[in-house]
């Protein structure tokens, strides 16, 4: 049975990689990050930014964007990856993103460089949320 270490440094891993592709040029500020879905298999993605400021997107958009592309699972875990001092936990319009796809008990782990800092559930970071049971 893998244990949660083994389960995680492979995410942890994707998110380094997806990180090292941003398109970050204006903020000079990479993030990377990536997901289990229910199939197993791991999704990633980088932020992209835009010269036209509003129009980049989140790492986590990017992850999710490729979860769908591949059929649409469900996310089981998520990690994120950004350096500073400062804990890079998802924004908030990522937090709605991940929730469409996501049980408010998903672990989302949140990574520097140097492996993990802190690991929430989505309902920590997104609690009394509106979903897509709200709408059936
Ligand atoms: N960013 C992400 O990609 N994910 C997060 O969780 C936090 C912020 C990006 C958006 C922008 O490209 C850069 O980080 C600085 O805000």
């Amino acid at each position: 049975m893998p244990q949660p270490a083994d389960r995680l440094a492979p995410l942890i891993q994707a998110a380094r990689d997806a990180m090292q592709r941003a398109h970050a040029p204006y903020s000079n500020f990479p993030v990377g990050a990536a997901l289990r879905g229910r199939d197993g298999k791991i999704y990633a993605g980088c932020n992209v930014e835009n010269a036209a400021y509003p129009e980049g997107w989140c790492a986590e958009t990017s992850a999710i964007a490729a979860l769908v592309l591949a059929g649409g699972q469900a996310i089981e875990e998520l990690v994120v990856m950004g350096r500073g001092e400062a804990l890079v936990t998802p924004c908030g319009g990522c937090r709605q993103r991940i929730r469409e796809f996501a049980a408010a008990d998903i672990p989302i782990h949140v990574c520097g460089p140097e492996g993990l800092r802190r690991s929430f559930t989505l309902a920590q970071l997104l609690p009394q949320s509106f979903g897509p049971d709200n709408v059936t």
